[in-house]
């Protein structure tokens, strides 16, 4: 028998939306020079990060991910009835697209995915594997940062409603207030009738919260140094890596992980015209992670103009997935 040749996978079309890269040294500028040192985590993600970000996921420690992957094996059915025939699902920050697939394959006749992701490398790379996997979906790659307002690219079929995919707790990495104005413009983007299927981490033990963002080989450590690394390659600075630790905690007040990189020492770094200074033990807030309770949830939602109609949650409690519907006469009382 001849062996079947592969077929080549076509290049990867992508829709580019990204921020200049001005806007990296300001936002570096403005975080380095404030006087509580802060980094926008949105910059953790470039191709080294990414990578580093997907072995996170693998990490004995880090349950999320798995934890809410094996929630939506178990009810992907349902969330595909739920959602219908001839969706339009946009996701945000769309990564690897490893979640995409689980849900894709519950999806009746999908109108068209559109994956939305800062990281253009990784973006090419899962649509091009989408596309060949997925013979029939029509895929749009958008390079974009999903915070900002989205144009939608044009599809080929009108789809039967819009839904937006976005799973990961990546909801966590915004404060309440940001989250708030997220889930509003998501649902303005859906319009009504349109649902949204977000994952979302929960409070639980602190312990268990701190060994996930303090795993033991050191992965998430050197994930928050790239993003120090990124700046030293992009920018043109010269941080001495060494010279920063990485530092995670559970803030039970705030109920956030928060993610520091501290100094070791008394340093001095040239940015941009600006000499950025250190203390010994002085640090940079890199990250926050917010943990939600299921009434938080619900508050979060209904502030945005959702209702949550449907909610899966792990055994333990750990993890949770939520469907949220913009109901077709929207609370104008929401406030
Ligand atoms: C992407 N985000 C939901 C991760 C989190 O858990 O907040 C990012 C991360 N930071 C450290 N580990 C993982």
């Amino acid at each position: 028998m001849t062996a079947k040749l592969a077929r080549p996978l076509e290049p990867a079309p992508v829709y580019d939306l990204a921020p200049p890269a001005e806007d990296f040294l300001s936002d570096v500028v403005r975080g380095l020079t404030a006087r509580n040192k802060t980094l926008p985590c949105k910059y953790f993600y470039d191709e080294i990060g990414s990578r580093l970000f997907d072995r996170i996921c693998e990490l004995p420690e880090y349950y999320p991910t798995r934890t809410e992957l094996s929630i939506l094996h178990r009810n992907a059915s349902e969330m595909g009835e739920l959602l219908g025939p001839r969706c339009l699902v946009i996701e945000y920050g769309s990564g690897s697209s490893n979640k995409t697939r689980v849900l894709l394959d519950h999806l009746k006749d999908p109108a068209a995915y559109v994956p939305v992701e800062i990281a253009r490398e990784h973006l090419e790379e899962s649509a091009r594997l989408l596309r060949h996997d997925y013979p029939q979906l029509e895929v749009h790659a958008v390079c974009a940062d999903f915070t900002r307002p989205l144009r939608l690219p044009r599809i080929s079929r009108p789809a039967a409603r819009r839904v937006v995919y976005f799973p990961g707790s990546t909801i966590g990495n915004f404060t309440p207030e940001e989250a708030r104005r997220l889930l509003e413009r998501s649902a303005s983007l859906c319009g009504a009738g349109g649902a949204m299927i977000l994952g979302v981490d929960l409070k639980k033990e602190p312990r268990v919260l701190e060994d996930a963002y303090n795993d033991r080989e050191g992965v998430t450590a050197a994930f928050n140094l790239n993003l120090l690394a990124r700046i030293n390659r992009e920018l043109g600075t010269r941080f001495d890596t060494e010279a920063f630790w990485h530092h995670a905690l559970y803030d039970p007040r705030e109920g956030r992980i928060e993610m520091h990189l501290v100094s070791r020492k008394d340093q001095q770094v040239a940015l941009d015209g600006h000499r950025v200074s250190f203390v010994e033990g002085e640090s940079i807030c890199t990250e926050y992670s917010y943990k939600y309770s299921i009434g938080d949830l619900h508050e979060l939602a209904r502030l945005a103009g959702f209702t949550i109609e449907r909610s899966w949650i792990d055994d333990r409690k750990y993890f949770s997935v939520h469907y949220l519907v913009v109901p077709e006469r929207r609370d104008d009382s929401r406030r």
